[in-house]
């Protein structure tokens, strides 16, 4: 016994030698001192199966060892923690002298995107699926399947960007057109909502651009009335701005929707006074909506005796402008960084 509690001191202090911080350190004491296994702690253990003077010599050369080895212990371990917080000599050391290393600009997300997401975010916990539509649309499903006449001024090439030489395809100017194309694919009772650019052939200024974000709403089930479309608007306000904000319904002519209304809330930007986001009128059109009208769903498949619904079309590119104070449209479309690294 003897002769092996001398291998352990030779071997600590061996490994000692070699531990370079604290990792290896709690490795080394863990072999020799580890509760169940150490090879110190088996020694301390088999002392009780000696007798009389054998017991008292070893025991004492045991303790003599034991001691020894822990102060060694302690004395390795000050000396790595005071190496830790001077930094010079510690193999982990950063290297002063490298080069710098090039700063990662990473990117950012459109002002219009984060509204969207927490959009989808609101309605999906409402049970609204949400759905993607083409950009470049039919006039069937962007006019004639929403009820528009002929002469409405909407289909004007003033107004809409027609693809050339074929004037049944367009840019879609508003996100309706997903109103007929999910009742055709999902039929009743559905609740969706259509998130995407729309295109109009405008005259920019402050509050118009030629492309722009709508978010289109659709619910349609049996006995589906205003208050319903109500409910959901007021809810969808509050879950977006996270304010009050003042409202006025006005009625409103779309051919699709019947009784039709304008949602308007009271500008955020100048808080009522009169501003360029708001054509200086105080009020902000926000929320196009309204009951659809029995043709649509009949173009949707559906008999409108049995069926109703709302449908609304939220102007998102007003909301952001709205949400972060912005005051010109134009901004948004501009790619200028220093525009975007705000949001
Ligand atoms: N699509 C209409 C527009 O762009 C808005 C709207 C949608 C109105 C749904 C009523 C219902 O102006």
């Amino acid at each position: 016994m003897k002769e092996k509690l001398e291998k352990i001191k030779k071997d600590f202090i061996n490994g000692l030698s070699d531990v370079k911080n604290s990792l290896q350190l709690q490795e080394l004491e863990q072999t020799f001192f580890s509760r169940r296994s150490g090879e110190m702690t088996q020694i301390m253990k088999n002392l009780k199966d000696l007798s009389g003077e054998a017991k008292k010599e070893v025991g004492k050369l045991a303790n003599e060892v034991k001691k020894e080895l822990q102060e060694l212990y302690t004395e390795k371990k000050q000396a790595l923690e005071n190496k830790q917080s001077d930094g010079f000599f510690d193999t982990d050391a950063i290297d002063v002298t490298a080069p710098k290393l090039p700063k990662i600009d990473c990117g950012y997300l459109h002002p219009e995107t984060l509204v969207q997401r927490e959009l989808e975010e609101l309605f999906i916990s409402m049970g609204f699926k949400v759905l993607d539509g083409p950009e470049l649309e039919s006039d069937y499903y962007n006019f004639e399947a929403l009820n528009i006449p002929e002469t409405h001024p909407a289909r004007d090439a003033q107004d809409t960007f027609y693809i050339k030489d074929n004037k049944d395809w367009v840019m879609r100017t508003h996100t309706s057109p997903m109103q007929v194309r999910a009742l055709q694919k999902y039929g009743a009772p559905l609740r969706v909502v259509v998130p995407g650019r729309c295109f109009r052939n405008e005259a920019t200024d402050g509050s118009h651009d030629h492309t722009f974000h709508q978010l289109e709403g659709l619910v349609v089930d049996r006995d589906i009335s205003i208050a319903n479309l109500i409910a959901v608007m007021k809810e969808l306000l509050q879950g977006v701005l996270k304010r009050e904000v003042e409202v006025r319904l006005r009625p409103g002519y779309f051919p699709f929707v019947e009784p039709g209304f304008e949602l308007d809330m009271k500008c955020l930007v100048c808080e009522g006074q009169g501003c360029g986001a708001c054509k200086h009128s105080g009020w902000v059109e926000t929320l196009p909506c309204g009951l659809i009208h029995p043709r649509v769903l009949e173009y949707g498949g559906l008999d409108p005796k049995e069926y109703s619904g709302f449908a609304f079309g939220l102007g998102m590119t007003r909301l952001v402008m709205q949400k972060y104070k912005i005051e010109d449209i134009r901004h948004l479309m501009s790619g200028d960084l220093k525009f975007l690294k705000q949001f």
